[in-house]
């Protein structure tokens, strides 16, 4: 299939994306550090000829215990080894422009595009959880504000960095004892408000050019970055009506930044349970719902929001003398907005807040039959809210399964999802299947 086709990533992580995912009886969370466990399901998506998959990171511990696995590997070295073990599927990893280094950063990614032939994606972070800033020395947390300004100026240098080499200065001519054209390498001498780097890289130009850029930023200042870098976004996925407005905000911060305005590719959160039939489905999310422990919520709130309340019991409303403005909020501010709405208009207590957000961290949960999700893509899809979808599963196997052999098939019936991967890289992949 060539020409505009929906999109889907993995969000890849094996115990599970619903909090009480690792209990399901089928989840093999015992082989949560196997490596042969992730190489088994990357090679299972991409002969479902998934786009990409993705390796979500953080910097330290989340406070609640059945979170604490939530980074378990270190993204590009698990994606190295998934690396040598796929041909096609893309490799999105995250890492954080707070607390690493341009050079560092340029340099792994232009290793894992080489090593990958052109499959590499860096998910851009500022790292929002508190707790990290503790890891790296004895400065707070960087304000949201100086977090983006730093992240604006960190992909200039790791962009003029991958520039560095232009794409015929590796000669390797034996004859003329030509290895490296020097013409064709040159320092970047970037001098900057947070950084000063020299330059060139050590790695010869990556496939890609600039491995693809993916990012989720919700915020004002998160949308004015993804307008000027991304080639991909995260987008919430709760309703229809939400998404088409954030999306036509992303357009406008594009064209705003100069660019097309389809240069974005936006993929919506989507955590389907699924069965046979819807009943059996909310049969399924009430068990899960079951399994959960509703006290996360205190670690959620603190490490997303800075809101300690411990003190608040879990039936009790929020008091709105703790509740501060969105634009108080150093962390996850645009989660923060959601939830605050849901307080106010909804009465949500914290026993609500931690239901709604056990199943996904990032939204888009939908209950229900194969045949009603796939309807629901393709709705969103045709509307023009979405490029395609970031797929959460609340736990492993069996949904993935579900989903591969009967959401998709009826996707490909309609001709909205392709058969077979095109030949090129990742970029050029989302390129072309952008609306
Ligand atoms: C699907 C998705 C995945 C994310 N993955 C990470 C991650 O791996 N590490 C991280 O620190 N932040 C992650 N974030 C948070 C974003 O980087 C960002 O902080 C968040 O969307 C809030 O943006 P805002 O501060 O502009 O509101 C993710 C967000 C979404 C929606």
């Amino acid at each position: 299939m060539t020409g505009r086709e929906i999109h889907f990533n993995l969000f890849m992580r094996l115990q599970g994306n619903h909090l009480a995912g690792w209990r399901q009886p089928g989840n093999r969370i015992a082989e949560v550090l196997d490596i042969d466990y992730y190489i088994e399901i990357a090679r299972k998506v991409e002969a479902a000829k998934f786009d990409s998959l993705f390796i979500a990171d953080g910097l330290s511990i989340i406070s609640h215990p059945w979170k604490a696995l939530s980074w378990l590997f270190e993204p590009l070295t698990l994606l190295s080894a998934l690396a040598v073990s796929t041909k096609h599927i893309g490799l999105i990893a995250t890492a954080s422009t707070t607390y690493a280094d341009p050079f560092g950063i340029a340099r792994a990614f232009a290793s894992l595009d080489h090593i990958s032939k052109g499959r590499a994606a860096w998910n851009i972070v500022t790292t929002f959880h508190p707790e990290s800033a503790a890891n790296f020395g004895d400065r707070p947390q960087l304000e949201h504000v100086t977090r983006y300004d730093r992240a604006a100026e960190f992909v200039d240098v790791v962009r003029k960095l991958w520039g560095s080499w232009d794409a015929d200065a590796l000669v390797a001519d034996k004859t003329a004892g030509t290895l490296v054209d020097y013409r064709k390498v040159r320092a970047i001498d970037h001098r900057g408000k947070y950084f000063n780097v020299r330059g060139p890289l050590t790695s010869p130009r990556p496939p890609q050019g600039h491995p693809l850029l993916v990012q989720a930023g919700a915020s004002a200042s998160g949308q004015q970055f993804a307008g000027t870098y991304a080639d991909a976004i995260y987008a919430p996925g709760d309703h229809l009506d939400q998404t088409l407005a954030f999306t036509s905000q992303i357009r406008e911060a594009t064209e705003r930044a100069g660019r097309p305005r389809n240069a974005i590719a936006v993929l919506a959160a989507l955590c389907p349970v699924l069965a046979d039939t819807e009943q059996k489905a909310k049969q399924i999310a009430e068990e899960l719902h079951e399994l959960s422990s509703a006290d996360h919520v205190y670690g959620s709130m603190r490490s997303w929001f800075g809101l300690e309340l411990e003190a608040i019991g879990l039936d009790e409303r929020i008091p709105d003398e703790l509740l501060p403005e969105p634009n108080e909020v150093q962390g996850l501010r645009s989660r923060y907005e959601q939830i605050l709405h849901l307080i106010r208009e909804r009465n949500y207590t914290l026993r609500d807040i931690a239901k709604h957000l056990e199943g996904s961290n990032d939204g888009g949960y939908f209950i229900g039959t194969p045949e009603q999700l796939a309807d629901r893509i393709g709705q969103w899809w045709e509307a023009g809210a979405v490029d395609g979808f970031n797929l959460s599963l609340p736990y492993y196997d069996e949904p993935l399964d579900i989903f591969i052999d009967e959401v998709l098939p009826i996707l490909r019936k309609r001709g909205q999802f392709r058969t077979e991967y095109a030949a090129g890289t990742l970029r050029e992949r989302f390129r072309d299947g952008t609306s």
